[in-house]
């Protein structure tokens, strides 16, 4: 039998989308849902920390948010670096590793250096991985690891044939990480957003309609029970995927 400890996703994707309409429901501006939304986030990751789940990947920043008014743009930027300088000593101590992946060059100096510090700071956590996607599309993504791989080709490093899907996977941003096994999305909508296009083509998906800032660890406990009711076949037949052959 499987109980409510076990069968918990090793890795957990989160689109954390609706602050905007949050905000603008409350006649608040936009700004004020995303701040909000920085705070639901640390209790998120607390509660994911509790239920034992090993990685947990958040679609902080796409690469098609550069695209929104400057104003929103500074203001999210200026949220994540503040974000981390003050839960950086908190991660720490949880013993949760901090990585971003994404076009980290196309960020202000100041952020990096954030980055770097908590990045810096969690290197020896081993009971979670943390990964903030930043600055990230999941098409990039892929196109950064075939330009690495056509580099080793082009110098005669690696044969054309001998490239499989798993040599391709490993030139991904964060190769260490498995698949997620589980893609909680807030806000209703049902795409993925260029969010792990490689990474997610078995995951799980959930869809909330609860807008990100009132997300919460009652709704994220919902999302695990559910998805431990899922049966995953990975294409194979439910017998086999339940014989386990
Ligand atoms: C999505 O809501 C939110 C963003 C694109 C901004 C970045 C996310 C946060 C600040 C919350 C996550 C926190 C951390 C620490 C990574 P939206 O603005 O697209 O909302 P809308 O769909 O209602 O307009």
């Amino acid at each position: 039998m499987s109980g409510p400890e076990e069968n918990i996703p090793r890795h957990i994707a989160i689109i954390p989308d609706g602050n905007g309409r949050w905000a603008e429901s409350r006649g608040l501006p936009r700004n004020e849902g995303h701040r909000r939304g920085t705070e639901v986030m640390r209790d998120v990751i607390e509660a994911a920390l509790e239920l034992g789940v090993s990685s947990v990947t958040v679609y902080a920043f796409s690469m098609e948010n550069w695209g929104r008014p400057s104003d929103e743009v500074d203001a999210i930027m200026s949220l994540l670096r503040r974000y981390l300088r003050r839960e950086r000593d908190e991660l720490a101590a949880k013993g949760i590793r901090v990585r971003a992946i994404g076009r980290l060059d196309m960020l202000d100096a100041d952020l990096v250096e954030a980055i770097r510090e908590v990045e810096r700071s969690t290197e020896q956590g081993s009971d979670m991985r943390l990964t903030f996607a930043l600055s990230y599309g999941g098409r990039t993504e892929i196109v950064d690891a075939v330009r690495s791989l056509a580099r080793d080709v082009a110098s005669g490093h690696l044969e054309p044939d001998a490239i499989e899907e798993k040599t391709l996977g490993a030139r991904m941003y964060a190769p260490d990480v498995p698949d997620p096994d589980l893609l909680i999305r807030t806000g209703g909508e049902h795409r993925i957003s260029n969010f792990l296009p490689w990474q997610l083509v078995y995951t799980e998906l959930w869809i909330s309609e609860a807008l990100w800032p009132d997300f919460g660890p009652d709704e994220l406990r919902e999302a695990v029970r559910l998805y431990q009711q899922r049966e995953r076949r990975f294409g194979r037949t439910g017998a086999q995927a339940r014989g386990g052959s």
